[in-house]
């Protein structure tokens, strides 16, 4: 390891973790959640690892097209449908699967459309806000929509889709009225049967609402959908594996006396004479500033504590204990040894916004 802050991907924990998911599929086509730049993992080297998933989902056209350029031709969805109207010819020649949200969308595809061939028709996921008051259509408004879009000469299929607002909180009532509401607007349509989606990672793991197709994303990167203290359900209950492994170095070791200061604020005062070392990553790379004392890193095999504010590209951590630490040594942030769920639990910071926040200027390694 030679570069300041550097996040190792490893290839086979993707794999591992996606054969997990399609474990739990149960034989449901798996849409890949690969958006936000595979949750910060990189949108290409991922999209290149993950191919044997049916279909790949991004945020929006521009990671489409950063797909395409990239050399996939495997079919592309993009979860945010349609931001622009001026989008609609651009997605349709290239074939991307949309999602429609909204009745206005359908005017649009109508307009935009209508008068112009197309190379393939496109398959449309029509998705129902069936009680996160998100996105999507108001499930009274499912069969007319569908309709009109089954009657387009452009439409080759359409997917009805809907997403679970608490399907990390398994109990939560919600999850119950948001699969009726949905599987009450499949049973009343009129047309044959449609294909149908629900599941991300948290309804994949825990709940039973199985459908044609699910749609992971978190678990393939190694983590927990679900709450820290749920010992039952952390990622090795699900043997899911780290896929980031997130490093920096040790800059600096220092001996303090009882009482001084670390870092911006006096956020820490020593109680007895502590030795401390200066670690080569902050804020700026993507380690969040709002950090509390005593989240955990690893340094030479044995688990220590941040100690400080994180500085922009510093933070501090305690070696009283580990007298064998030297400078130059590697730190990890979070990867097998410490789950970037602890992480996310002692931050206060979503693992998804952990891994989405490393910024580019930290290398990414692909093992
Ligand atoms: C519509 C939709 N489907 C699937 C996913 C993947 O969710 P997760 O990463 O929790 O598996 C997301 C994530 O935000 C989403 O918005």
């Amino acid at each position: 390891m030679n570069q300041r802050v550097v996040a190792t991907i490893n290839r086979k924990a993707l794999l591992h973790n996606f054969a997990v998911a399609k474990t739990h599929a149960h034989g449901s086509k798996l849409v890949a959640v690969i958006k936000a730049n595979a949750y910060g993992h990189g949108l290409l080297p991922v999209a290149e690892t993950l191919q044997d998933a049916d279909l790949f989902g991004v945020t929006d056209l521009a990671e489409a097209e950063i797909l395409r350029a990239g050399g996939t031709d495997k079919d592309i969805l993009i979860l945010q449908g349609i931001i622009d109207r001026n989008e609609i010819a651009r997605c349709a020649r290239q074939g991307f699967q949309l999602v429609i949200h909204s009745p206005d969308q359908l005017h649009w595809l109508e307009a935009a459309l209508d008068n112009i061939s197309l190379p393939k028709p496109l398959v449309f996921w029509l998705k129902l806000d069936t009680g996160m008051h998100r996105l999507g259509i108001a499930p009274t408004d499912c069969n007319t929509i569908c309709s009109k879009l089954l009657a387009k000469p452009w439409t080759k299929n359409v997917v009805l889709m809907t997403h679970l607002a608490n399907a990390s909180e398994p109990q939560s009532p919600l999850n119950a009225m948001q699969l009726q509401q949905f599987h009450t607007c499949i049973n009343s349509h009129d047309k044959p049967p449609l294909a149908a989606s629900i599941a991300a990672s948290a309804a994949l793991l825990a709940l039973d609402c199985k459908s044609n197709w699910v749609r992971p994303g978190l678990m393939l990167y190694g983590s927990s959908p679900f709450v820290w203290r749920d010992i039952q359900r952390r990622r090795e209950a699900f043997n899911l594996q780290a896929v980031m492994t997130l490093q920096a170095r040790l800059i600096a070791i220092k001996d303090i006396a009882a009482g001084s200061s670390v870092g911006y604020n006096s956020q820490f005062i020593s109680t007895t004479p502590m030795r401390i070392g200066i670690v080569s990553i902050g804020y700026a790379d993507g380690y969040p500033s709002n950090t509390p004392n005593g989240a955990p890193v690893m340094v030479s095999g044995t688990r220590t504590i941040t100690v400080g504010r994180v500085s922009m590209d510093m933070l501090a951590i305690d070696l009283t204990h580990i007298p064998q630490a030297l400078v130059g040594d590697a730190v990890t942030l979070w990867g097998d040894e410490i789950s970037l769920d602890e992480v996310a639990a002692h931050t206060g910071i979503l693992s998804y916004n952990l891994t989405c926040s490393i910024s580019a200027r930290v290398a990414r390694e692909y093992i």
